[in-house]
């Protein structure tokens, strides 16, 4: 595989054909935030936190660093004020659904984000997409996806499939970064197939009796 030279935020960072300036800048030990972003799931570029300003002769432009491919001589750079004042405004459009995530309250620190300035929304899923990606990227079940559209888009858990699946997996409920994925499953699992909800209830019993 060829190897790639490019510059990152002033430092020359040897990188591979196929990796992303994402990839490349983590290789090189600089941070850009991430958080629809999985290093084991397909790029999404769904919430656009990774924004990086690219510079290609003479020519610059702003592009999700998760999706945007190393090549020689690329010029990036991953902290600018436009940079940041784009972060803080999708941090404080995320912050009005889920303003007690512990993932958004950091990043809202670094980038001084004001967690009260967009009225707060009523869905706590902030659409990154990672639990439905994740169940058909990596478990190959598809027990979660997306309905509806713009304002209305929210996440679904497919009871036929969700009733024999996801009881005993629940690998994708620790990449939520709000609170809202747990609780759209145990509603599911409350209305759509609560024989399975009482099951999960004795399960939780049992663990917390035995420890
Ligand atoms: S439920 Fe959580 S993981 Fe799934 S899309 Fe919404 S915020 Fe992302
Ligand atoms: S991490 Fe790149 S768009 Fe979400």
């Amino acid at each position: 595989m060829s190897e790639i030279l490019l510059q990152i935020d002033g430092k020359a960072v040897k990188a591979k054909q196929g990796m992303t300036v994402l990839d490349a800048a983590r290789s090189a030990d600089i941070a850009i935030p991430t958080l629809c972003h999985h290093e084991q799931l397909e790029p999404y570029g769904g919430c656009r936190l990774c924004t990086v300003e690219i510079e290609t002769r003479g020519r610059k432009r702003l592009v999700a660093g998760c999706l945007y491919p190393v090549e020689p001589d690329l010029i990036v750079r991953t902290r600018t004020e436009k940079i940041d004042s784009i972060r803080k405004m999708i941090l404080e459009l995320l912050l009005a659904h889920a303003p007690d995530s512990p993932q958004l309250q950091d990043l809202a620190r670094e980038y001084r984000a004001d967690r009260d300035r967009f009225e707060k929304e009523a869905s706590f899923c902030v659409l990154c997409g990672l639990c439905i990606r994740y169940c058909a990227e990596i478990k190959k079940k598809y027990a979660v996806g997306f309905i509806n559209n713009g304002a209305r888009r929210e996440i679904n858990f497919i009871p036929e499939i969700a009733a024999g699946e996801c009881w005993n997996c629940k690998e994708c409920f620790p990449l939520c970064p709000t609170s809202y994925l747990q609780a759209a499953y145990h509603l599911t699992e409350a209305l759509a197939f609560p024989s399975l909800s009482s099951r999960s209830a004795s399960k939780r019993l049992v663990t917390t009796t035995t420890l």
